[in-house]
């Protein structure tokens, strides 16, 4: 009847009006990779366990649709460590980024690192996502910022899914900050993402999506506007990196032209919350960077619940302002920092997270129909995965129908 049966589990389904779309004590039935069945075990046809190929046992325990991190720069050469310890000593993100260094210095470590090395070391980096129940990963680019540099980082983001039972999105990220060779002519810079750099991406088919960095360091709304219209014309939906240093009005930008996702958004105004709700632009919140760069201010969690914006969370993970490869983590600082609910940060690596890379009705929930990506967890109440610090209560961890973890 069904190629995977999955019993004795309560069921966060993320789904429907109950908290969490708990289902105490459910069962999920897998077919042909997707969700076939989920309901109360007490409802499961009687002989469903006899039938199936394989029956997974929960253990008395949770289980959630499989967590999805929707915004990494996982790709990276080189190290940062100097930077953490500048900032330590009092330097800030925008000042070590004016000077030089910052993205400007990923940079020139990405372009000299072979696609062997970075895939070596975003592999290490993606099984630490991986092992804590993850399946699906937002990869950018934004290290190359010339043509070759940059297919050359998506490539190895691609690749990934060929070494790693992951699904990976990516996305171009080639206005994340001005290459130095371009330093007097940021314009002609913006001429090139969208004149050579963007069709090449898209004429080889590798993103999914198009981003930018919107920032008094990076690119102003001007030209990220060129940027955006650029991506539409060859098809491929925005995110924006938005209000994360200041208030440059990304996210009702970002908000004009659909986007997927506005991110970090700590400055956002009540306009621009209230641009993204009419759209139904995800506000991915990063606590990782938030923390890391020892910001004060805190994006405004009750101006999205009161518009109803869907909130994701997301590592970020990035060698300077987020070095972070756990999502479980973001949950924890989701709550504590940023003052979600753990059912809001659930909802914020499940639901809203697949949301935000256009893969809302595909994944981050469990219904019928849906990719069956979940993951069984050993805790009591599924506040628990926000609550406990690096503890990993990951038990199973099932991608398009296959158990690709157990413990
Ligand atoms: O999301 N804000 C811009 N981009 C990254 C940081 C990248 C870096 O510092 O290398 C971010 O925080
Ligand atoms: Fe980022």
């Amino acid at each position: 009847m069904w190629d995977l049966l999955v019993v004795n589990g309560h069921l966060a389904t993320m789904t429907g009006d109950r908290p969490y779309g708990a289902v105490p004590d459910g069962a999920v039935g897998v077919s042909d990779g997707r969700i076939v069945w989920v309901g109360p075990r007490s409802d499961l046809p009687a002989d469903a366990a006899r039938r199936s190929r394989e029956v997974v046992d929960a253990r008395g325990g949770w289980i959630t649709p499989a967590l999805v991190d929707c915004h990494t720069h996982l790709v990276w050469g080189g190290s940062r460590v100097e930077e953490f310890e500048a900032r330590l000593g009092g330097a800030t993100y925008e000042e070590i980024a004016l000077g030089g260094g910052g993205i400007l210095s990923t940079v020139r470590a990405t372009r000299e690192t072979s696609e062997d090395a970075l895939r070596s070391s975003a592999l290490g980096r993606l099984d630490r996502l991986l092992s804590e129940g993850v399946t699906t990963v937002e990869i950018k680019s934004g290290y190359g910022l010339a043509t070759p540099t940059e297919l050359k980082m998506l490539r190895v983001a691609r690749s990934l899914a060929d070494a790693r039972p992951v699904t990976v999105r990516t996305t171009f990220l080639g206005a994340h900050a001005l290459p130095p060779e371009f330093a007097d002519a940021p314009d002609a810079y913006v001429d090139l993402v969208c004149d050579e750099m963007l069709p090449a991406v898209a004429d080889a088919g590798l993103a999914d999506a198009v981003d930018a960095f919107c920032e008094r360091i990076a690119f102003s709304p001007t030209q990220v506007e060129r940027i955006f219209a650029r991506a539409h014309e060859l098809g491929l939906p925005v995110k924006l990196h938005a209000e994360q240093l200041s208030d440059s009005s990304g996210a009702a930008l970002a908000a004009a032209f659909d986007a997927l996702s506005a991110d970090h958004l700590e400055w956002v105004s009540d306009d621009g919350v209230a641009a993204m709700a009419a759209t139904g632009t995800v506000a991915v919140l990063l606590p990782g960077a938030f923390y890391a760069l020892g910001e004060t201010r805190r994006p405004p969690v009750d101006a999205f619940r009161r518009h109803r914006v869907p909130m994701a969370l997301a590592t970020d993970c990035n060698p300077g302002s987020s070095p972070v490869v756990s999502l479980l983590l973001m949950l924890s600082m989701g709550c504590t920092l940023f003052g979600l609910t753990p059912e809001e940060a659930l909802a914020g690596v499940t639901r809203h997270a697949a949301r935000a890379l256009g893969l809302a009705g595909e994944r981050g929930t469990l219904e019928p129909s849906r990719m069956a990506d979940l993951v069984s967890w050993d805790v009591e109440h599924p506040a628990e995965l926000a609550y406990m610090i690096g503890a990993n209560p990951c038990r199973t961890v099932i991608r398009a129908g296959r158990v690709v973890r157990a413990s």
